[in-house]
Protein backbone atom coordinates (compact mmCIF):
# COMPACT_ATOMS: atom_id res chain seq x y z
CA UNK A 1 0.00 0.00 0.00
CA UNK A 2 2.67 2.53 1.24
CA UNK A 3 4.97 1.92 -2.26
CA UNK A 4 1.76 2.54 -4.71
CA UNK A 5 0.90 5.42 -2.45
CA UNK A 6 4.91 6.78 -3.39
CA UNK A 7 4.60 5.76 -6.70
CA UNK A 8 1.29 7.73 -7.22
CA UNK A 9 3.40 10.71 -5.95
CA UNK A 10 6.30 10.43 -7.97
CA UNK A 11 4.12 10.30 -10.91
CA UNK A 12 2.01 13.04 -9.75
CA UNK A 13 5.12 15.24 -10.19
CA UNK A 14 5.95 13.73 -13.65
CA UNK A 15 3.29 15.04 -15.31
CA UNK A 16 3.21 17.96 -13.10
CA UNK A 17 7.12 18.37 -15.06
CA UNK A 18 5.82 17.15 -18.25
CA UNK A 19 2.83 19.84 -18.25
CA UNK A 20 5.75 22.57 -17.45
CA UNK A 21 8.31 21.15 -19.34
CA UNK A 22 5.68 20.82 -22.77
CA UNK A 23 4.58 24.99 -21.70
CA UNK A 24 7.85 25.61 -22.33
CA UNK A 25 8.28 24.29 -25.44
CA UNK A 26 5.19 25.32 -26.99
CA UNK A 27 6.16 29.04 -25.48
CA UNK A 28 9.57 28.57 -27.70
CA UNK A 29 7.42 26.98 -30.28
CA UNK A 30 5.30 30.11 -30.75
CA UNK A 31 8.17 33.02 -30.51
CA UNK A 32 9.94 31.04 -33.26
CA UNK A 33 6.78 30.83 -35.12
CA UNK A 34 6.56 34.67 -34.13
CA UNK A 35 10.32 35.49 -35.40
CA UNK A 36 9.16 33.71 -38.70
CA UNK A 37 6.00 35.12 -39.47
CA UNK A 38 6.25 38.55 -38.04
CA UNK A 39 6.00 40.46 -41.40
CA UNK A 40 2.68 37.95 -41.92
CA UNK A 41 1.29 38.97 -38.78
CA UNK A 42 2.07 42.89 -38.91
CA UNK A 43 0.65 43.08 -42.18
CA UNK A 44 -2.86 41.12 -41.27
CA UNK A 45 -3.12 43.16 -37.88
CA UNK A 46 -2.97 46.38 -40.61
CA UNK A 47 -5.56 44.72 -42.63
CA UNK A 48 -7.57 43.90 -40.01
CA UNK A 49 -7.66 46.23 -37.02
CA UNK A 50 -8.46 45.74 -33.67
CA UNK A 51 -10.11 48.61 -32.09
CA UNK A 52 -13.28 49.09 -29.33
CA UNK A 53 -16.29 48.44 -30.88
CA UNK A 54 -18.70 51.86 -31.09
CA UNK A 55 -21.65 51.99 -28.56
CA UNK A 56 -24.41 52.60 -29.97
CA UNK A 57 -26.19 53.25 -26.53
CA UNK A 58 -23.58 55.49 -25.49
CA UNK A 59 -22.81 59.24 -25.92
CA UNK A 60 -19.36 59.89 -26.27
CA UNK A 61 -19.53 63.32 -24.40
CA UNK A 62 -22.08 64.64 -22.96
CA UNK A 63 -21.00 67.60 -21.75
CA UNK A 64 -20.84 69.60 -25.16
CA UNK A 65 -22.62 69.83 -28.78
CA UNK A 66 -21.14 67.31 -31.02
CA UNK A 67 -23.32 67.37 -33.62
CA UNK A 68 -24.89 70.66 -35.57
CA UNK A 69 -28.10 71.06 -36.22
CA UNK A 70 -27.27 70.33 -40.16
CA UNK A 71 -25.40 67.13 -39.02
CA UNK A 72 -22.16 68.16 -39.46
CA UNK A 73 -19.84 66.68 -36.70
CA UNK A 74 -18.06 69.01 -34.45
CA UNK A 75 -14.70 67.73 -33.13
CA UNK A 76 -14.08 66.89 -29.68
CA UNK A 77 -11.47 64.68 -27.78
CA UNK A 78 -13.65 61.45 -27.55
CA UNK A 79 -15.80 61.86 -30.30
CA UNK A 80 -13.27 59.96 -32.82
CA UNK A 81 -10.65 56.89 -33.01
CA UNK A 82 -7.89 58.27 -34.77
CA UNK A 83 -6.56 54.47 -35.40
CA UNK A 84 -10.06 54.37 -37.95
CA UNK A 85 -9.82 57.75 -39.77
CA UNK A 86 -5.80 57.21 -39.88
CA UNK A 87 -6.29 53.83 -42.00
CA UNK A 88 -9.29 55.59 -44.15
CA UNK A 89 -7.15 58.39 -45.24
CA UNK A 90 -3.86 56.52 -45.91
CA UNK A 91 -6.04 54.20 -48.14
CA UNK A 92 -7.13 57.20 -50.12
CA UNK A 93 -3.42 58.56 -49.38
CA UNK A 94 -4.20 61.70 -48.99
CA UNK A 95 -2.19 64.90 -49.29
CA UNK A 96 -2.95 67.80 -47.39
CA UNK A 97 -1.53 71.43 -47.55
CA UNK A 98 -1.31 74.30 -44.86
CA UNK A 99 -1.01 77.44 -45.49
CA UNK A 100 0.49 80.77 -43.11
CA UNK A 101 1.16 84.24 -43.73
CA UNK A 102 4.62 85.50 -42.38
CA UNK A 103 5.04 89.12 -43.78
CA UNK A 104 6.84 91.67 -42.27
CA UNK A 105 8.05 90.46 -38.13
CA UNK A 106 6.00 87.52 -38.34
CA UNK A 107 8.44 85.33 -40.25
CA UNK A 108 10.11 84.81 -36.71
CA UNK A 109 6.76 82.40 -35.51
CA UNK A 110 8.01 80.49 -38.64
CA UNK A 111 10.88 78.10 -37.35
CA UNK A 112 8.30 76.93 -33.80
CA UNK A 113 5.09 76.88 -36.05
CA UNK A 114 6.76 74.02 -38.16
CA UNK A 115 9.19 72.65 -35.49
CA UNK A 116 5.62 72.05 -33.61
CA UNK A 117 3.90 71.22 -36.40
CA UNK A 118 6.61 68.22 -37.46
CA UNK A 119 5.39 66.83 -33.99
CA UNK A 120 1.62 67.24 -33.60
CA UNK A 121 0.39 67.80 -37.13
CA UNK A 122 -0.61 64.67 -39.47
CA UNK A 123 1.55 62.80 -37.97
CA UNK A 124 2.50 59.84 -40.57
CA UNK A 125 0.71 61.67 -43.73
CA UNK A 126 2.03 63.80 -46.81
CA UNK A 127 1.86 67.51 -45.36
CA UNK A 128 3.23 70.45 -47.28
CA UNK A 129 3.61 74.04 -45.73
CA UNK A 130 3.03 76.65 -47.87
CA UNK A 131 4.61 80.12 -46.09
CA UNK A 132 3.54 83.22 -47.61
CA UNK A 133 6.27 85.88 -47.11
CA UNK A 134 7.13 89.23 -48.06
CA UNK A 135 11.22 88.03 -46.61
CA UNK A 136 11.58 85.06 -48.25
CA UNK A 137 15.39 85.26 -47.31
CA UNK A 138 14.05 84.90 -43.73
CA UNK A 139 12.54 82.08 -43.82
CA UNK A 140 14.49 79.51 -41.95
CA UNK A 141 15.64 75.73 -43.59
CA UNK A 142 13.89 73.80 -41.26
CA UNK A 143 14.23 69.66 -41.23
CA UNK A 144 11.29 67.78 -42.18
CA UNK A 145 10.19 64.17 -41.54
CA UNK A 146 9.78 61.91 -44.71
CA UNK A 147 7.10 63.20 -47.08
CA UNK A 148 6.87 66.84 -45.53
CA UNK A 149 7.69 69.58 -48.13
CA UNK A 150 7.53 73.70 -47.57
CA UNK A 151 7.21 75.92 -50.22
CA UNK A 152 7.79 79.62 -49.28
CA UNK A 153 5.77 82.10 -51.61
CA UNK A 154 6.68 85.78 -52.41
CA UNK A 155 3.72 87.98 -51.81
CA UNK A 156 3.79 92.14 -51.44
CA UNK A 157 4.28 93.98 -48.63
CA UNK A 158 1.33 95.80 -47.05
CA UNK A 159 1.33 98.33 -44.46
CA UNK A 160 -1.87 97.54 -41.97
CA UNK A 161 -2.10 94.42 -40.80
CA UNK A 162 -5.90 94.74 -41.03
CA UNK A 163 -4.57 94.47 -45.19
CA UNK A 164 -1.93 91.78 -44.64
CA UNK A 165 -4.97 89.42 -43.01
CA UNK A 166 -7.73 90.54 -45.88
CA UNK A 167 -5.01 89.93 -48.74
CA UNK A 168 -4.49 86.88 -47.67
CA UNK A 169 -7.86 85.55 -48.90
CA UNK A 170 -6.60 86.38 -52.04
CA UNK A 171 -3.46 85.08 -52.40
CA UNK A 172 -5.19 81.85 -51.26
CA UNK A 173 -7.49 82.08 -53.74
CA UNK A 174 -5.26 82.51 -56.37
CA UNK A 175 -2.62 79.94 -55.05
CA UNK A 176 -5.87 77.28 -55.37
CA UNK A 177 -5.78 77.54 -58.79
CA UNK A 178 -2.46 77.61 -59.51
CA UNK A 179 -0.61 75.44 -57.17
CA UNK A 180 -2.95 73.45 -54.55
CA UNK A 181 -5.61 72.06 -56.67
CA UNK A 182 -2.56 70.33 -58.60
CA UNK A 183 -0.64 69.39 -55.07
CA UNK A 184 -2.94 69.17 -52.14
CA UNK A 185 -6.04 67.29 -51.48
CA UNK A 186 -7.17 69.39 -48.64
CA UNK A 187 -6.29 72.79 -47.47
CA UNK A 188 -6.06 73.88 -44.36
CA UNK A 189 -5.50 77.90 -43.41
CA UNK A 190 -4.09 79.15 -40.03
CA UNK A 191 -2.75 81.69 -38.40
CA UNK A 192 1.29 81.81 -37.89
CA UNK A 193 1.59 83.19 -34.61
CA UNK A 194 0.58 79.31 -33.53
CA UNK A 195 2.38 76.68 -31.93
CA UNK A 196 1.18 72.77 -31.96
CA UNK A 197 0.95 71.66 -28.44
CA UNK A 198 -0.96 68.05 -29.29
CA UNK A 199 -2.16 66.03 -31.94
CA UNK A 200 -4.01 67.82 -35.12
CA UNK A 201 -4.84 64.56 -37.13
CA UNK A 202 -6.63 63.50 -40.40
CA UNK A 203 -10.13 64.48 -38.16
CA UNK A 204 -10.34 67.93 -38.91
CA UNK A 205 -10.01 67.25 -42.62
CA UNK A 206 -13.62 67.70 -44.42
CA UNK A 207 -15.32 68.96 -47.61
CA UNK A 208 -15.72 72.56 -45.70
CA UNK A 209 -14.19 72.88 -42.23
CA UNK A 210 -14.84 75.71 -39.53
CA UNK A 211 -13.54 76.76 -36.52
CA UNK A 212 -15.32 77.57 -33.21
CA UNK A 213 -13.32 80.54 -31.91
CA UNK A 214 -12.53 80.35 -28.16
CA UNK A 215 -13.76 83.66 -27.58
CA UNK A 216 -17.17 83.47 -28.61
CA UNK A 217 -17.70 79.66 -27.41
CA UNK A 218 -21.50 79.78 -26.51
CA UNK A 219 -22.12 83.44 -26.54
CA UNK A 220 -26.28 83.62 -27.73
CA UNK A 221 -25.92 85.23 -31.85
CA UNK A 222 -26.89 88.03 -30.91
CA UNK A 223 -23.86 89.08 -28.80
CA UNK A 224 -21.60 87.74 -31.32
CA UNK A 225 -19.15 90.14 -32.88
CA UNK A 226 -20.74 89.66 -36.43
CA UNK A 227 -20.59 92.63 -38.74
CA UNK A 228 -23.59 94.33 -37.89
CA UNK A 229 -23.53 97.34 -40.77
CA UNK A 230 -26.47 96.51 -43.16
CA UNK A 231 -24.49 98.44 -45.90
CA UNK A 232 -21.49 95.48 -45.96
CA UNK A 233 -21.14 92.37 -47.59
CA UNK A 234 -20.51 90.62 -44.07
CA UNK A 235 -23.54 91.86 -42.82
CA UNK A 236 -25.87 89.37 -40.25
CA UNK A 237 -28.91 90.02 -38.84
CA UNK A 238 -29.19 89.68 -35.07
CA UNK A 239 -31.64 87.12 -35.55
CA UNK A 240 -29.40 84.64 -37.65
CA UNK A 241 -26.21 82.68 -37.14
CA UNK A 242 -24.97 79.69 -35.90
CA UNK A 243 -21.46 79.70 -34.60
CA UNK A 244 -18.58 82.72 -34.20
CA UNK A 245 -16.21 80.86 -36.34
CA UNK A 246 -12.42 82.06 -36.37
CA UNK A 247 -10.53 83.47 -39.02
CA UNK A 248 -7.42 81.60 -37.65
CA UNK A 249 -8.10 78.19 -38.61
CA UNK A 250 -10.56 77.18 -41.62
CA UNK A 251 -9.99 74.36 -44.31
CA UNK A 252 -11.80 71.74 -47.11
CA UNK A 253 -10.96 70.86 -50.14
CA UNK A 254 -9.35 72.83 -52.68
CA UNK A 255 -12.71 73.71 -54.74
CA UNK A 256 -14.25 74.57 -51.44
CA UNK A 257 -11.50 77.02 -50.24
CA UNK A 258 -11.26 78.32 -53.64
CA UNK A 259 -15.58 79.06 -53.16
CA UNK A 260 -14.75 80.34 -49.48
CA UNK A 261 -11.73 82.99 -50.27
CA UNK A 262 -13.61 84.17 -53.65
CA UNK A 263 -16.48 85.33 -51.82
CA UNK A 264 -14.82 86.97 -49.02
CA UNK A 265 -12.05 88.79 -51.41
CA UNK A 266 -15.31 89.76 -53.62
CA UNK A 267 -17.15 91.12 -50.74
CA UNK A 268 -14.37 92.97 -48.95
CA UNK A 269 -13.03 94.62 -52.45
CA UNK A 270 -16.83 95.41 -52.91
CA UNK A 271 -16.95 96.88 -49.36
CA UNK A 272 -13.77 98.53 -49.81
CA UNK A 273 -15.41 100.37 -53.03
CA UNK A 274 -18.16 101.84 -50.54
CA UNK A 275 -15.12 102.88 -47.87
CA UNK A 276 -16.67 100.02 -45.66
CA UNK A 277 -13.97 97.73 -43.80
CA UNK A 278 -16.05 94.94 -41.85
CA UNK A 279 -15.01 95.22 -38.08
CA UNK A 280 -13.00 91.45 -37.77
CA UNK A 281 -12.00 92.17 -41.22
CA UNK A 282 -11.23 88.48 -43.25
CA UNK A 283 -13.00 86.93 -39.92
CA UNK A 284 -16.43 88.93 -40.48
CA UNK A 285 -16.63 87.72 -43.96
CA UNK A 286 -15.70 84.08 -43.24
CA UNK A 287 -18.51 84.28 -40.92
CA UNK A 288 -20.91 85.48 -43.34
CA UNK A 289 -20.14 83.20 -46.10
CA UNK A 290 -19.99 79.90 -43.30
CA UNK A 291 -23.66 81.30 -42.09
CA UNK A 292 -25.22 80.53 -45.63
CA UNK A 293 -22.51 77.64 -46.84
CA UNK A 294 -22.89 75.21 -43.77
CA UNK A 295 -19.32 73.67 -43.14
CA UNK A 296 -19.31 69.77 -43.37
CA UNK A 297 -17.20 69.70 -40.01
CA UNK A 298 -16.59 71.98 -37.15
CA UNK A 299 -13.56 72.08 -34.99
CA UNK A 300 -13.79 72.66 -31.06
CA UNK A 301 -11.60 75.22 -29.55
CA UNK A 302 -9.17 72.23 -28.72
CA UNK A 303 -8.28 73.27 -32.07
CA UNK A 304 -7.26 77.19 -31.75
CA UNK A 305 -7.10 78.10 -27.91
CA UNK A 306 -5.36 81.07 -26.35
CA UNK A 307 -4.59 80.58 -22.83
CA UNK A 308 -6.19 84.12 -21.86
CA UNK A 309 -9.75 82.24 -22.13
CA UNK A 310 -8.60 80.01 -19.00
CA UNK A 311 -9.10 76.30 -18.93
CA UNK A 312 -12.59 75.33 -18.93
CA UNK A 313 -13.52 71.99 -18.13
CA UNK A 314 -15.26 71.60 -21.41
CA UNK A 315 -11.62 71.74 -23.20
CA UNK A 316 -9.67 68.23 -22.83
CA UNK A 317 -7.21 68.98 -24.92
CA UNK A 318 -5.33 72.07 -26.27
CA UNK A 319 -3.94 71.14 -29.72
CA UNK A 320 -3.07 74.95 -31.02
CA UNK A 321 -1.95 77.63 -29.11
CA UNK A 322 -1.64 81.34 -29.89
CA UNK A 323 1.93 82.69 -29.19
CA UNK A 324 1.89 85.03 -26.73
CA UNK A 325 3.17 88.48 -27.28
CA UNK A 326 3.07 92.17 -27.53
CA UNK A 327 0.26 92.69 -30.83
CA UNK A 328 1.46 96.15 -31.22
CA UNK A 329 4.87 95.99 -31.28
CA UNK A 330 5.09 92.93 -33.85
CA UNK A 331 2.09 94.13 -35.95
CA UNK A 332 3.43 97.81 -36.65
CA UNK A 333 7.11 97.39 -36.81
CA UNK A 334 8.39 97.38 -40.10
C1 LIG B 1 -9.47 61.98 -24.96
O1 LIG B 1 -10.25 60.96 -25.50
C2 LIG B 1 -9.75 59.65 -25.35
C3 LIG B 1 -10.70 58.70 -26.04
O2 LIG B 1 -10.73 58.94 -27.40
C4 LIG B 1 -9.63 59.33 -23.88
O3 LIG B 1 -9.06 58.06 -23.72
C5 LIG B 1 -8.78 60.38 -23.20
O4 LIG B 1 -8.77 60.15 -21.82
C6 LIG B 1 -9.31 61.78 -23.48
N1 LIG B 1 -8.39 62.76 -22.95
C7 LIG B 1 -8.74 63.57 -21.95
C8 LIG B 1 -7.64 64.47 -21.48
O5 LIG B 1 -9.84 63.59 -21.47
Amino acid sequence: MSINRAEKICWKKCWILNYVLAFLLFTIWCFSMMWRWHPVVVYACKEQMIYSQPESNKPTRSDVLILSPWLAPIVWNGTYNSVILNAQFHQRNVRVGITVFATKKYTIFVQNFIDTAEKYFMVGHKVTYYVFTDRVSDIPAIDLREGRHLVVLQVPTYQRWQDVSMRRMEMIRHTSQERFINEVDYLVCVDVDMIFSDEIGVEILSNLVGTLHPGMFSVPRESCTYERNPQSEAYIPTDDGDFYYAGGFFGGTIEEIYKLTNFCHNAMMADQAKNIEAIWHDESYLNKYLLYHKPTKILSPEYLWDDDFGRPDYLKRRRFLAVRKNHYQIRNRR
